[in-house]
């Protein structure tokens, strides 16, 4: 076998001299050019996979044009360098960018364009496109159209669709990727598809089974959903000391069965107390209401779907929209780890205690568990329709968070432990048999496939029917027909039957 060096020549060889680069240039970096640092950690989301140590891409490609994905994909094949795509690079385990064999990124950020077509309510997006611009494309053309998916704007809807996608209206709409109708797909051949010529099997597995697996997605067709001209949201805050625990109690029990266009999720971090400013555990109740309040509170604001956007990503609601288009995070990037559960029966005070005990640990930096209510449009949507099941039975969504700024092997440690140990603790908890995970929310610890080669499908089915239940088999029968050499594949993709070498 040639030596990575020679391969990675032949790969740009190849590349520079393809038919798809006689029609214009592909562009690509290699460590020797200044601006390869900058652009491999722009749309590195997670810091901690942004160290030195971090294994780095022999070469990032950013493509401006479907035949330049092509090109890669044949040259990727003839001279065996591994590939990963990065969309919007928020994996949380860092897979869109980070690869131990030699690799190259093929890195669609130029491929971002978003097209609505308000009469038809519907949206063209490519795949390098953020979620924040789909919003702007849509909040700037109409007051009375959105689209479900998730929080933070910079986003990337490459991942996010391919793993399924949630916002505050899910209870109302369900997820990003059931609103999916048509797709665009380089396969594993090099060949351009769309729904109908991909078939089916294959358009199904794309919408929520996992980045990485099946093809480079260059588009999404999706169905824009109507919404009121004013929405409501309003945030509550309650500390220990004013009830938080009694309150989510309570919440537990009704939040799946509140009307679906009412969504309140409640957010459990730390905050200090303002009599004596020691640290006590706080729970925010943040929450979209998809009508008009005519006699609620005064901390409800009324507002346009777009400006809602803006509310829970954290801008002032009156910030310009052009806010939405940046790719730069509203608050600073740091170390994260982050891990997931669904609930199926409402916890006990005591077990609520428990975890505002591991929250209080000073030497954590910032640990935060968000509580995500499922039910409404959720519990009609059949566990098969696409491969995300988690439907009718789930109560709520936890998202276990642990943020840290500190660096070095000692932090990362102590903080990765605590949230391993957190996840121990609940287990008693939540979901059993298989304990259920969301596969946008990337964890390793449930399991991956063998880095040394063939993953049979007993060492997969370990951590893929947590993430898909019983669509994890219709994944490996579509992997298999599509990708049976796994060209296609990370440490959590879906492996086919078959054996390769
Ligand atoms: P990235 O580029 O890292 O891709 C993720 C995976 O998909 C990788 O395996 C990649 O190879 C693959 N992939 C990307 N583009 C592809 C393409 N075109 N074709 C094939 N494979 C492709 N989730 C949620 O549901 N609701 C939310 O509100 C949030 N909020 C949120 C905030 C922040 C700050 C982060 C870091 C993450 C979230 N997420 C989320 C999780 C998010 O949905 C998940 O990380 C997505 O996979 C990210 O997609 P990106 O394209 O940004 O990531």
């Amino acid at each position: 076998a040639a030596s990575p060096a020679a391969n990675h020549e032949n790969f740009l060889h190849c590349l520079s001299t393809s038919p798809a680069a006689n029609v214009s240039k592909i562009v690509f970096y290699t460590p020797a050019n200044p601006s390869y640092p900058s652009v491999l950690q722009f749309s590195i989301h997670n810091l901690r996979f942004n160290t030195s140590a971090a294994p780095k891409p022999i070469v990032i490609v950013t493509p401006q044009t479907t035949s330049h994905i092509q090109a890669a994909i044949s040259c990727s094949h003839k001279h065996r360098l591994h590939l990963r795509v990065r969309g919007g690079g928020h994996d949380y385990e860092g897979l869109s960018y980070v690869a131990s064999r030699p690799f190259f990124i093929l890195d669609l950020i130029n491929l971002s364009s978003v097209k609505v077509d308000v009469a038809a309510r519907t949206a063209w997006i490519q795949a390098g496109a953020t979620i924040g611009e789909l919003y702007y494309q849509i909040g700037t053309q109409t007051t009375t159209l959105a689209f479900p998916a998730g929080v933070c704007p910079t986003v990337g809807v490459g991942g996010h669709f391919s793993g399924g996608g949630y916002g505050l209206s899910l209870r109302k709409f369900g997820l990003a990727a059931d609103h999916i109708v048509d797709a665009h797909l380089v396969d594993v051949k090099g060949k351009v598809h769309n729904r109908a010529s991909m078939g089916e099997d294959l358009f199904w597995a794309i919408r929520g089974g996992g980045g990485n697996t099946f093809g480079v997605v260059t588009a999404w067709k999706v169905n824009l959903l109507p919404v009121p001209e004013n929405v409501t949201v309003f945030t509550v805050t309650k500390t220990i000391q004013q009830n938080a625990t009694g309150i989510i109690n309570r919440w537990q029990q009704v939040a799946d069965r509140f009307p679906d266009d009412l969504f309140i999720r409640v957010i459990l971090d730390r905050t200090e107390t303002t009599t004596n400013s020691t640290a006590t555990g706080r729970a925010s109740f943040n929450s979209l209401y998809l009508g008009q309040a005519q006699s609620l509170l005064p901390l409800l604001q009324q507002l346009t779907w777009i400006r809602s956007i803006l509310y829970f990503a954290g801008y002032p609601t009156d910030s310009p929209l052009e806010v939405l288009r940046s790719r730069v995070p509203l608050t600073r990037k740091r170390n994260f780890k982050a891990k997931s559960d669904y609930v199926t029966e409402p916890m006990s005070e005591r077990a609520l205690e428990g975890i505002w005990r591991r929250i209080l640990r000073p030497d954590i930096e910032d640990p935060e568990l968000i509580f995500s209510p499922y039910g409404g449009r959720m519990s009609e949507i059949p566990e098969s329709s696409i491969p995300f099941p988690h439907r009718a039975g789930t109560r709520y969504k936890i998202q276990h968070l642990v943020y840290w700024e500190r660096e070095g092997r000692e932090a990362t440690d102590r903080h990765v432990d605590w949230i391993r140990e957190l996840y121990g603790y609940l287990a008693p908890h939540v979901s059993k048999n298989p304990r259920l995970a969301y596969v946008n929310y990337r964890d390793l610890d449930v399991g991956s496939n063998n880095g040394a080669g063939f993953t049979s499908n007993e060492e997969a089915r370990v951590w893929g029917v947590k993430y898909f239940k019983g669509n994890y088999e219709r994944l490996v029968r579509v992997k298999t027909a599509v990708d049976p050499r796994n060209f296609f594949r990370n440490e959590q993709s879906v492996p086919p039957l078959t054996a390769w070498k």
